[in-house]
């Protein structure tokens, strides 16, 4: 009998989503709000909403309910069809559930995996956000984006409420203040929003990347590309390439007079499947003056920055002995603005789930190189290629009992790079 048989509604019977209340301590982002609910009560699915899920979003219960959902005390995972999430799920959870069930959200494949070997013997078809291709078509269903956005404009708030002055030129009787100076490192979805935001406050922004189209997206946020006598590095599918040992020292001594100047910098860079790069060595950050401030958005994927620390703020002296520079670890930078975060998560949530729905049934079309891609586990495989090969690993390692069978219909091949599979739990910049 196919899987597909649980979730497609027979007379008088409709498919129920689950809406879940995310347990992970800061976790503040919600996978639907009232809006995304009444767009899947329009598909024709039950919503079940766990009590207090939207609250620290700015969604009451009683707002899901007149958005035409039910609001339970504790989901009853197996009673579920669609189970809709933030954060990636516990194994236990992911057992919980009942064969065939759907799950959409964030699955942090690469340091889940004990998660994903139980989705994949649950026979759940699990969809895990960061692996929707990125794609003109899927960017409404793209959470990295839309997370990365979020992201790159906190932290430009963070470092302003840090920096002991002005981001903007003022001219006043009392004497002209000077823009700060702001460098971004890492000109992706995030470090682009950084750069507006920046420019936006008034500051004088200038930004470095390696990917080669990066100078003209740069320019088109208002901020001054920083040439560096380095060789662009691309690899497939519009990412950065890993640098060298030796190219990587290179951009770090070429970078240091730059950020030597910087009032404030913000380093954004990533490398899908990799440890995020070292860009910026504690004597870097020595070389600034006293004031200034360091905002690692990577920080919770390896850092940008030598000695950075999620979710803490840091004293660095400077060379001179004038002072210190701060330096920011960022930690959950998207659910620190839980409102607009998730406004655009259950958005991506619910169009991904809009995609495999027709006439209230819930069957996802493998024919899709959105669903094809998205999907992490179906029927008992693993179908995200480099997924599968993490997980034979653990288990030649003996780190599992017994082995998964993958199967790669539809999804990257093995081999190929792993876009979309971050280096950590965190997501937005990976
Ligand atoms: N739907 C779409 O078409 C779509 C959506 C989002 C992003 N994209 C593209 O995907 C690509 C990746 O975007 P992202 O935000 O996910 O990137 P990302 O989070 O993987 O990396 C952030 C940035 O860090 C840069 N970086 C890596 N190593 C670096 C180094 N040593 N020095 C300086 N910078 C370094 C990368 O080039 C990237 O711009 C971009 O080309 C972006 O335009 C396309």
């Amino acid at each position: 009998m196919p899987t597909e048989f649980w979730r497609v509604p027979e007379k008088g019977w409709r498919v129920k989503a689950g809406i879940r209340r995310e347990t992970l301590d800061g976790e503040r982002r919600v996978a639907a709000t009232p809006e995304t609910v009444k767009q899947l009560v329009g598909l024709g699915l039950d919503v079940e909403v766990e009590s207090g899920a939207g609250l620290a979003s700015g969604h009451s219960d009683p707002d899901y309910v007149a958005a035409g959902a039910s609001v339970v005390n504790s989901l009853a995972l197996g009673a579920l069809d669609v189970y809709c999430h933030v954060r990636p799920l516990e194994p236990s959870t992911a057992g919980a559930l009942q064969r065939g069930s759907v799950t959409i959200g964030l699955g942090s494949p690469s340091s889940e995996l004990p998660t994903v070997r139980a989705l994949a013997v649950g026979g759940i078809t699990s969809f895990a956000l960061e692996l929707v291709p990125r794609i003109s078509r899927a960017q409404s269903m793209d959470a990295l984006t839309s997370q990365a956005l979020v992201a790159g404009y906190r932290c430009v708030l963070e470092a302003a409420m840090r920096l002991p002055r002005f981001f903007p030129l003022y001219m006043t009787a009392a004497g002209t203040i000077p823009p700060a100076r702001v460098l971004v490192l890492g000109a992706g979805v995030a470090g682009l929003q950084a750069i507006g935001t920046a420019k936006r406050l008034g500051a004088r922004v200038s930004a470095n990347d390696i990917r080669p189209a990066s100078a003209d997206e740069v320019a088109s946020m208002g901020g001054t590309f920083i040439k560096l006598d380095l060789e662009t590095a691309e690899a497939s599918g519009g990412y950065a390439r890993e640098l060298s040992a030796d190219r990587g020292a290179l951009q770090r001594a070429l970078l240091a007079p730059h950020v030597a100047q910087a009032d404030v910098l913000i380093t954004t860079a990533a490398v899908p499947g990799r440890r995020a790069p070292l860009l910026v060595t504690r004597e870097m950050v020595q070389g600034m003056r006293p004031g200034s401030v360091v905002v690692d958005l990577a920080a919770e994927s390896g850092g940008n920055v030598e000695g950075s620390i999620p979710g803490q703020d840091i004293p660095i002296p400077t060379g001179d002995g004038q002072g210190t520079v701060t330096l920011v670890g960022i930690k959950d930078a998207a659910s620190a603005m839980p409102a607009d975060a998730s406004r655009l998560f259950a958005k991506n949530v619910a169009n991904l789930l809009a995609l495999m729905t027709r006439d209230g049934a819930v069957s996802p079309d493998f024919s899709d190189e959105v669903l094809a891609g998205t999907c992490l586990t179906h029927d008992g495989q693993v179908r995200h290629a480099p997924t599968a090969e993490a997980l034979a690993a653990l288990a030649a390692l003996g780190g599992e009992n017994a082995p998964v069978a993958s199967g790669s219909a539809g999804g990257p091949q093995p081999g190929a790079p792993p876009p979309g599979c971050p280096a950590s739990g965190s997501e937005g910049v990976r």
